[in-house]
């Protein structure tokens, strides 16, 4: 959630700090703010309300002044988006300038503590409390220098951070701390970047230092990285990492909005993916953590997914493949849930997370009770060296690349095709699946990528045909049974997220119970009816609704008949197996949300008061 970037070296610290900003602008923000050292030893704060261009519109001036900054991207906890509450933030004395993400939540008690030793708060925020924190322990003895004292206040707050600090007497010098929210240290030729991930510093270095949790870092130009424990000031040996990260893989490739772009790459993502797992010659898949840890798989009562909205639903569909191919009951939990309601977990049970970013708050807590209480926790993630990957006993990347968009598209088409491997591995092992139909499944699933392919060039134009109809609907009812029931909802989603059309996905036969009364010749619904999949059932699901007059946009199998006849505007995909369906009938849902959003003039790739990561709880 929201960006920082720092840079000391000897370039133009402005240009860095901007650029950098605009990198992390996918992670949703609603305000920014810049400071730099001005020459003088003075610092130079600028910050409002609004987008990283209006920031520059203000700052401007402050180009080519300075070789050390840094900046921040909020997303508002604690007070309004305003001028006031947008970081930097400095400290009373104007010393000490601080960027944050994340949450203080101990703030209140420490403010009231600072109010009475004098101090004053101009913003809203926890982060100011924690500025003034830092320069009331340098006030409080002289002789405890700017690193010292960050750390001293750091052991005096809790929630989630990621800070980065800079002291007007401290030239070249950036402090940088992390306890829940991700913060990476690009090193370079006598300069050194910092930002919530590397990709505002891909252009100029390919080394990094992933901060761990609970530990910070002073960095200068004189002595290098030097890495700390918070709690005990141990020094840490940095451990350098390679990046894999290209600036083409982050940039739009030609793409009007990275939401499209993302869309389009599914047959390279899904293809990455199975890269070097599904070997269909030799009739293996290969998946380490799985394999080294398979007795786990095989002993457990059951396996819990945990995650959060689009991964959720990847969750929800995950639960059906290992149900019926491994043959191993799975329960889906919201992970806001599970964390809070005491839930019962052993250590024969089996968590698989799923996460794009790898740094939602929500699973990362619950993630942290199952493995207090004994669960062996496994991770599906895209992010690599995400928080959560580093949690996790084993796992699995998605390797999808980069999810700029916020919107979620080719991370949960890559999530799909590793629980489908999980889910097929696991059922072979156990003797579920048999050798026979293991063959034939995964000969298909090698060539789902052509099929998605196929789907986007056959469905592109159509789609957005379809969509100018619907620009100014007001609601949506999205309709699948089984498999494609979570693949419903994952339709609904995308559709409110990005085009703000309030949507509703519902299991098909459901909507006799309820939502029915809702349809009139103003409903659209579009309801995905492939041949495999309860497909007579759903005929009459469409009968009920043109008995309404609801307007039927159908997602059905080429030389479809029958529902194709009652429907309104039909949409076709490739027949498959059931189980691969939700992955190719996503693809033609993710064009009608985003066409219809693009028409409807939103900001696709940042959906207002979204964020890309939800560091908070
Ligand atoms: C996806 O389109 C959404 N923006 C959101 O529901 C997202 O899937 C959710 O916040 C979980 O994120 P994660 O996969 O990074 O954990
Ligand atoms: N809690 C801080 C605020 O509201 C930081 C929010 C953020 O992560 O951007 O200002």
């Amino acid at each position: 959630m929201c960006g920082i970037v720092g840079y000391t070296g000897f370039q133009d610290a402005y240009d860095i700090v901007i650029n950098g900003l605009r990198r992390l602008e996918y992670r949703g923000y609603d305000s920014a703010g810049i400071v730099l050292e001005d020459g003088n030893n003075k610092l130079e704060v600028e910050k409002t309300k609004g987008k990283v261009d209006d920031l520059v519109r203000i700052s401007e001036n402050l180009k080519g002044t300075s070789k050390i900054g840094m900046g921040h991207t909020r997303w508002a906890t604690h007070g309004v988006p305003s001028d006031r509450n947008s970081h930097p933030h400095l400290s009373n004395n104007d010393k000490i300038a601080l960027v944050h993400n994340g949450i203080i939540e101990n703030y209140d008690t420490i403010k009231t503590m600072l109010t009475e030793k004098g101090f004053t708060f101009k913003s809203e925020t926890d982060t100011e409390v924690l500025v003034n924190l830092i320069q009331y322990f340098m006030d409080l003895n002289t002789e405890t220098d700017f690193p010292t004292a960050v750390r001293y206040a750091l052991n005096e707050v809790y929630g989630a951070y990621a800070i980065t600090v800079m002291h007007e007497d401290y030239p070249g010098v950036l402090v940088v701390g992390r306890l829940g929210s991700p913060l990476a240290i690009g090193i370079g030729e006598k300069e050194y970047f910092i930002a919530s991930d590397a990709s505002p510093f891909v252009e100029f270095t390919k080394e990094a230092i992933y901060l761990e949790e609970g530990h910070m870092a002073t960095i200068s130009l004189e002595n290098g990285v030097d890495i700390r424990t918070i709690s005990e000031n141990s020094k840490i040996e940095p451990e350098i990492q390679e990046l894999k990260l290209s600036l083409e893989q982050i940039e739009k490739g030609g793409y009007e909005h990275f939401m499209l772009k993302e869309i389009f790459e599914q047959p390279k993502s899904v293809h990455d993916t199975m890269r070097g797992r599904l070997l269909v010659d030799e009739g293996v898949i290969k998946m380490a953590g799985i394999w080294d840890h398979i007795e786990k798989f095989k002993n457990a009562n059951r396996i819990i997914i945990i995650a959060c909205g689009t991964s959720w639903h990847a969750g929800l569909i995950g639960e059906y493949l290992i149900e019926e191919y491994a043959r191993i009951p799975v329960e889906v939990e919201y992970a806001s849930e599970f964390r809070y309601r005491n839930p019962i977990i052993t250590d024969k049970d089996v968590v698989i997370a799923i996460s794009q970013s790898g740094e939602t708050a929500d699973t990362m807590a619950a993630l942290k009770l199952a493995k207090e209480k004994g669960a062996f926790i496994y991770g599906i993630c895209n992010v690599v060296d995400s928080s959560i990957a580093r949690i996790t006993d084993a796992g699995s990347y998605t390797h999808a690349g980069p999810e700029i968009g916020v919107a979620s598209t080719k991370a949960f088409t890559a999530q799909l095709t590793i629980l489908t491997l999980i889910a097929f591995k696991l059922g072979k092992h156990n003797g579920n699946l048999g050798n026979a139909d293991f063959m034939s499944l995964i000969a298909e699933l090698e060539a789902i990528p052509k099929r998605i392919e196929d789907v986007l060039s056959s469905t592109h134009e159509l789609v957005q045909n379809i969509a100018k109809d619907f620009v100014n609907a007001t609601n949506f009812l999205y309709l699948g049974r089984g498999y494609n029931y979570p693949a419903a909802l994952e339709g609904a989603l995308k559709l409110k997220e990005i085009s703000y059309i309030h949507a509703e996905g519902y299991p098909a036969a459901e909507m006799k119970h309820g939502p029915i009364a809702l349809i009139d010749e103003n409903m659209p619904i579009v309801i995905i009816a492939p041949k495999r999949g309860h497909y007579d059932k759903i005929v009459s699901n469409v009968q009920e609704i043109k008995a309404r007059k609801g307007k039927v946009i159908a997602v059905v199998n080429k030389g479809d008949t029958q529902v194709s006849a009652m429907a309104d505007y039909v949409i076709e995909i490739p027949e498959t197996s059931e189980c691969f369906s939700p992955i190719v009938a996503s693809v033609p849902l993710q064009l009608l949300a985003y066409y219809i959003a693009v028409y409807r003039g939103a900001n696709v790739d940042q959906p207002r008061n979204l964020a890309k990561s939800v560091t908070v709880e």
